[in-house]
């Protein structure tokens, strides 16, 4: 059995459709008008234990209410979700104890409280045993380097240091499944990487499921092995994501140091073999496609021109694959 399973899920949002002003008002009151929004549609995906998946998709296109049905916080309109056996809106207490949560910028943490009288807290809420709690907080304040901000009120912490906090407070009951809905939104460089050596040492240590959902794709890139794309409410795309990135990322790009050049290379290339994005006496930009040509014959033909100096090459990371197939380019 999976740990997540999701079937035909949808969500439905309903909002009223009142006219503006006063007299909109009004007839509201009497005759209350609704217009409804699909936000998930036919969503089906089983998520195993211990898997690191990455829920992605364009602003809008119904990742969070996707979360927020699997964390048992929205019902679904259709459909039917099942957690580690448990319905999440039917058992919303069972459902928590297995589950921890972070939703981009709202926090779990008292924000008067020192953070440490927050972990104590949760301590009790979950009965957390004394010596799993000593561990796990001994532990993470060391992978998210907490100690100096254990004693200070949440209210007095920067963005990443409550973030790193908000992490470690998810994690301190053992959760069986997390879900991080944009945990590195705002956060620097440094934190961010060690956010996500984080996830990554407990998802190795503890087996612990995770769905991570974020637009830095560099997250999905460092922690995720599986992705599931999401557009405008469906699934468009739930597999691994080196074959997401082999299926879809065909494009190469080429930098090229070269010398003794013999001809303008942009007006003497073949269009469907590579194409020139920049080009100067001594340095060749150019881009090609995996399935149309190889790099050798992209070689050999550059050859003919100049003598080749130094060369890098660089696959399509995610970002350029999905920027693709936002702007409709690439086809799921
Ligand atoms: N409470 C609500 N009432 C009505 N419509 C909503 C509600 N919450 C979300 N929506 C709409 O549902 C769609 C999906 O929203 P959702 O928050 O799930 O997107 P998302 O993929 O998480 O986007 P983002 O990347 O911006 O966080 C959007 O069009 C949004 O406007
Ligand atoms: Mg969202």
């Amino acid at each position: 059995m999976s740990i997540i399973e999701v079937k035909d899920l949808e969500k439905v949002y309903k909002t009223s459709d009142k006219e503006s002003g006063i007299i909109g008002y009004v007839k509201h009151l009497f005759h209350p008008k609704y217009k409804e929004f699909k936000a998930v549609k036919s969503v089906n995906f089983n998520i195993e234990e211990g898997e690191l998946v990455g829920y992605i998709g364009e602003n809008g296109a119904g990742k969070s209410t996707t979360i927020k049905m699997l964390t048992g916080l929205l019902t679904p309109t259709s459909g039917k979700v099942r957690v580690n056996g448990k319905v999440p809106y039917e058992n919303r207490i069972e459902n928590n104890k297995q589950i921890g949560a972070v939703f981009g910028q709202k926090t779990q943490l008292w924000w008067d409280l020192p953070v440490i009288e927050s972990f104590r807290l949760i301590k009790k809420m979950y009965k957390i045993p004394e010596n799993e709690y000593r561990k796990n907080l001994k532990k993470f304040s060391n992978l998210l380097e907490l100690d100096e901000l254990l004693n200070k009120p949440v209210k007095n912490l920067s963005l990443g240091q409550k973030m790193r906090c908000e992490i470690a407070a998810t994690f301190l009951h053992n959760p069986k499944i997390v879900y991080l809905d944009e945990p590195t939104i705002g956060l620097d460089v440094l934190v961010k990487e060690r956010i996500r050596k984080f996830i990554k040492d407990i998802n190795k240590e503890k087996n612990t499921t995770v769905i991570l959902t974020t637009h830095d794709l560099k997250d999905i890139e460092e922690v995720c092995d599986r992705i599931i794309l999401i557009d405008k409410g469906s699934i468009i795309y739930d597999g691994e994501k080196q074959a997401f990135k082999d299926t879809y990322g065909k494009q190469v790009l080429a930098e090229i140091s070269i010398k003794n050049k013999n001809a303008l290379i942009t007006n003497e290339t073949l269009e469907d073999e590579f194409e020139v994005i920049e080009e100067t006496e001594n340095f060749l930009k150019i881009k090609f496609n995996h399935d149309k040509t190889t790099i050798m014959n992209v070689v050999n033909r550059i050859s003919n021109f100049c003598e080749i100096v130094d060369m890098h090459v660089q696959e399509q990371g995610l970002e350029e694959i999905l920027k693709e197939i936002y702007r409709g380019e690439v086809v799921c």
